[in-house]
């Protein structure tokens, strides 16, 4: 059977894209730090298709961990999904919050592609999936370390797909726009009110999906998504922050 590792599985886009993977016969590890999650997982997934893993991946040690406890199943699918927001000022966070998001989505990220990378160079097989954003391709004020967090692992996902175009592996990054998760919750308690351009998590998971298996290193799902990357290039970026700063402002507060 072929296997796979999906971090934050348990809910949402990371559980949406264990059920492609277990579609496609492979075995997911699906890691993640809600056991209540994990738990209900048996009523949804097959349990031989998939073994719950309870592991907070913001945790320094824990990508050693994991790598050690997975490194003899020959992993050929790696998908970095475990994440969380953070709405309001930098200088008002706190800092134990910020450290615990820049671990999860910077520092463990890293250290976890790096294990398996290292593996499937090896093996000349294997495929990799980062959740980004598009949160990714400006700054962010009011939700600066999200979004400067997910512009890390865009860039570092397109940096080292090029380093290994040359072999037998894909390496992606999906960067969705706002999704109806639990993902919200966790950036604040005030309910975002800019509603009309959220999608389903089931169908951003399988954009995500089919552009790790077309080899496509960035997948952006939703056409207006799109358009505002697109828009992006076009205007200056001091305008760019002050419409980011804008949206935030309406959308939370
Ligand atoms: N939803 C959006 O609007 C949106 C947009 C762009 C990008 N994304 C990205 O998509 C990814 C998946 O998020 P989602 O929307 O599917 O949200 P979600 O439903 O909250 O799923 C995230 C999962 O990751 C788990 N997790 C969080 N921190 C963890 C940790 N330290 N160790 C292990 N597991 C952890 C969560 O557990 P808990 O329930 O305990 O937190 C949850 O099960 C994230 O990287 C997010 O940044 C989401």
């Amino acid at each position: 059977m072929k296997t796979s590792v999906v971090t934050g599985g348990a809910s949402g886009i990371g559980l949406e894209l264990s059920k492609l993977l277990i579609q496609d016969n492979y075995k997911v590890f699906i890691i993640d730090n809600n056991n209540k999650n994990l738990q209900k997982l048996k009523t949804c997934l097959d349990t031989n298709s998939f073994e719950g893993i309870k592991e907070d991946m913001s945790s320094v040690s824990s990508p050693k961990k994991i790598y050690n406890k997975l490194k003899d199943k020959n992993i050929e699918v790696l998908v970095n999904n475990a994440g969380f927001g953070d709405f309001g000022k930098f200088h008002k966070s706190d800092w134990k919050r910020d450290e615990k998001m820049i671990n999860l989505h910077v520092l463990n990220t890293t250290h976890l592609t790096k294990l398996f990378l290292q593996d499937m160079v090896k093996k000349n097989n294997g495929k990799i999936l980062n959740i980004s954003s598009v949160a990714a391709f400006q700054p962010g004020p009011l939700m600066s370390l999200y979004y400067a967090t997910k512009a890390y692992i865009l860039h570092f996902t397109e940096a080292i797909a090029d380093e290994v175009k040359d072999k037998n592996i894909c390496i992606s990054a999906l960067c969705p726009g706002q999704t109806n998760t639990n993902f919200q919750k966790s950036v604040s308690s005030k309910k975002n009110k800019i509603k009309f351009n959220t999608s389903c998590p089931v169908k951003v998971a399988k954009y995500g999906y089919e552009a790790l298996k077309a080899n496509n290193t960035i997948s952006i799902p939703g056409y207006f998504n799109k358009f505002l990357v697109f828009l992006n290039r076009l205007l200056p970026r001091n305008i760019v922050t002050k419409i980011v700063r804008y949206i935030q402002e309406k959308n939370r507060n």
